[in-house]
């Protein structure tokens, strides 16, 4: 399955065909239920993200689009991610285990929690899944809706779908859409390169 409109990354290097076309989409078709086989496969991939001392101190809250834990999680978006995230089949918050229950810290949680979020979205766009994750939450709103315990640490949240038609979105969404996709160059991302 592919994703229609094409926004691969021009690349100066070649990378794998999935991590050159995923992007992060604002325009979800807000009818298509979420596709659960590829949903499953995304949460697999996650799973099998390396962990420091592969403690996998990461947890997901999954919320469908008219449940009630959807709209639980909408109601902790921030701004304008409120206006698009919803239409998406599913939003999946990534939580990090920061600590045990025991009260042991578990330093890595949130780098391990962030390449699980990683493998999640890179599987779900081989499935034909678009995704955007979002830092805009608020994240006390998920500890009070979900009564999580606070030694998990709301990450991200996924936004998680089929790909809505970007040609019929309000003009500013349908512009962000179509911006050019950029990155600053490797060499200035090295501090050494010996
Ligand atoms: C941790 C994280 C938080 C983000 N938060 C938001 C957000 O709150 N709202 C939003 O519209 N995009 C958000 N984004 C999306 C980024 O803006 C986007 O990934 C970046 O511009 C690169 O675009 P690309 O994913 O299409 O390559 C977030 C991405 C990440 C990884």
């Amino acid at each position: 399955m592919s994703l229609v409109l094409d926004r691969t990354a021009p690349t100066d290097a070649p990378i794998l065909d999935v991590l050159a076309e995923r992007w992060s989409t604002r325009v979800f078709d807000p009818e298509s239920p979420i596709d659960e086989s590829a949903l499953r496969s995304a949460l697999e991939a996650a799973r099998w993200a390396p962990s420091g001392m592969n403690h996998q101190p990461w947890r997901m809250i999954v919320a469908r689009r008219g449940s009630a834990a959807h709209q639980q999680v909408v109601d902790a978006l921030m701004g304008f991610n409120q206006a698009w995230a919803p239409d998406a089949g599913a939003l999946v918050v990534v939580l990090a285990e920061t600590a045990t229950a025991e009260g042991e810290a578990r330093p890595w949680a949130l780098y391990d929690a962030g390449q699980a979020a990683a493998h999640f979205t890179v599987q779900a766009h081989a499935e034909g899944l678009a995704t955007h994750q979002m830092g805009g939450f608020v994240a006390d709103d998920l500890h009070t809706a979900f009564d999580i315990d606070r030694r998990f640490q709301p990450v991200t949240v996924i936004a998680v779908g089929a790909l809505g038609d970007v040609d019929a979105a309000e003009e500013g969404l349908r512009q962000r859409e179509l911006a050019p996709r950029v990155r600053r160059s490797v060499e200035e991302s090295l501090l050494v390169d010996d």
